[in-house]
């Protein structure tokens, strides 16, 4: 099999990137190693960046996201009982995020891809990227029982954290930057109303709580647990419990329950790989870098590189010139690093590191208390939420 761009991988990055190089009249074929029920279904990120928004209408693939994505102008922050509202648009200079699940981006954008774009294979799995520094990669797979080659003008590996292309940088040049957290996150969804109409981070003594939503009729809740914690070891009773315990307020606002419909373990993560090019080989999304959850970045990273990535190919399409290309790493390692910086620190800000000293405590409060009452600090907490600029 032959084609100009080699997609591996159909998360977010993968089947954007494919939309955008249709758009583009780039031919391309997505490899994703599993069955298309997976993709729609793995419960991943629920909110949009402005920015994001954009690039999917641009995209042609902002429909049912306008009919049911929720708009949300704000976040609540919440500690010591009080509750703080960071108004985004006040602050952004109308800058807002959208809550449209992951789910739901990559069905829209799987759907269309089958209608009008070049092949998505499923259950294909890419083995090993070749001949990156060649004019003519290839990405060697299996589908169907058999072994099989791509070969490519450009392989762009949007294959997640646990993919294959990132090997194809060898490993003198490779430079990793990463760091762990003593706990994770353990999600649910409920069928409930969420109890309050927009997203509350909360920090507590007792640890990091999130409340978001899917729907006007579907809850998304985290707690902040120990790492390696077994999701399975929490029963539902126990969960609603604790995040009263950590959602509580000294006024009267109450948490709704509702049945559990699924429970899992999500891992805190900073990665970082550079270079994220390697001659005809470039990375996208969670296969060049990872951020913890707080602040919602993962996904919205992704579409900026996909977007740099269309950008600069079809730059080079219309004028002869790689520079962007050239450029592609250093372009998105600026954007990257920034998002880098702003989950750390939103990470740092609302959890409770387990090896806290009673002083670095109270400076977490006193950093709380400073978004809350100076509003140079709240409008970069702000800016950062509803996202850096592509450049
Ligand atoms: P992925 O979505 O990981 O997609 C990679 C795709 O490549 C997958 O479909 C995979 O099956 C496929 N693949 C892998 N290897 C191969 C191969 N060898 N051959 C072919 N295909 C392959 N972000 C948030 O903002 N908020 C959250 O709440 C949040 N929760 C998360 C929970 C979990 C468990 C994880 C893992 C991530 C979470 N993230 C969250 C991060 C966010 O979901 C990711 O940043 C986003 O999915 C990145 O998109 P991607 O397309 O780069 O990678
Ligand atoms: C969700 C996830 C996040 O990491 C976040 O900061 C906000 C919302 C979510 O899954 O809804």
């Amino acid at each position: 099999m032959r084609t100009t761009v080699g997609i591996i991988g159909a998360g977010p990055a993968g089947l954007l990137l494919a939309r955008l190089l249709h758009n583009a009249g780039i031919e391309s074929v997505v490899l994703e190693s599993r069955d298309r029920a997976y993709v729609e279904q793995r419960q991943r990120a629920g909110i949009l960046e402005q920015g994001t928004v954009d690039v999917l209408r641009a995209a042609g693939a902002a429909e049912r996201m306008d009919r049911e994505g929720l708009r949300h102008d704000g976040i609540e922050l919440r500690f010591a009982g009080k509750r703080h509202r960071v108004d985004f648009p006040a602050l952004t200079g109308g800058r807002s995020v959208m809550v449209y699940a992951q789910t739901e981006v990559c069905k829209d954008l799987i759907a269309l891809q089958l209608k009008q774009g070049g092949p998505l294979l499923f259950e294909a799995e890419a083995l090993a990227v070749e001949d990156a520094e060649s004019a003519r990669p290839r990405v060697r797979f299996t589908y169907e029982g058999r072994e099989d080659v791509l070969e490519c003008d450009y392989v762009v590996g949007c294959d997640g954290f646990w993919g294959v292309a990132r090997k194809a940088v060898p490993a003198e040049l490779s430079r990793v930057f990463e760091r762990t957290y003593p706990f994770g996150w353990l999600g649910i969804l409920a069928d409930v109303p969420p109890s309050h109409d927009e997203l509350v981070y909360a920090r507590h003594d007792r640890g990091f709580a999130l409340l978001s939503m899917r729907s006007p009729a579907v809850s998304r809740l985290y707690l902040q647990v120990p790492q390696g914690t077994d999701a399975q070891a929490w029963s539902d009773e126990e969960i609603w419990d604790e995040l009263e315990r950590r959602f509580a307020t000294d006024d009267d606002w109450r948490l709704r329950r509702g049945p559990i419909t699924s429970k899992s373990v999500t891992p805190m993560r900073s990665y970082v790989h550079e270079p994220m090019r390697h001659g005809r080989v470039f990375l996208a999304g969670d296969a060049a870098h990872i951020v913890p959850p707080t602040g919602a970045k993962g996904l919205n990273l992704a579409v900026g590189d996909v977007v740099t990535f269309a950008r600069a190919l079809a730059y080079e399409k219309e004028t002869g010139s790689s520079e962007l290309l050239d450029a592609y790493s250093e372009t998105c390692l600026r954007r990257v690093w920034q998002a880098e910086r702003f989950s750390y620190d939103m990470t740092t800000l609302l959890h409770r590191d387990p090896d806290a000293t009673p002083f670095e405590d109270r400076i977490q409060l006193a950093r709380l208390e400073r978004v809350a009452t100076t509003r140079a600090a709240e409008t970069d907490l702000a800016e950062g939420y509803t996202g850096f600029p592509l450049e």
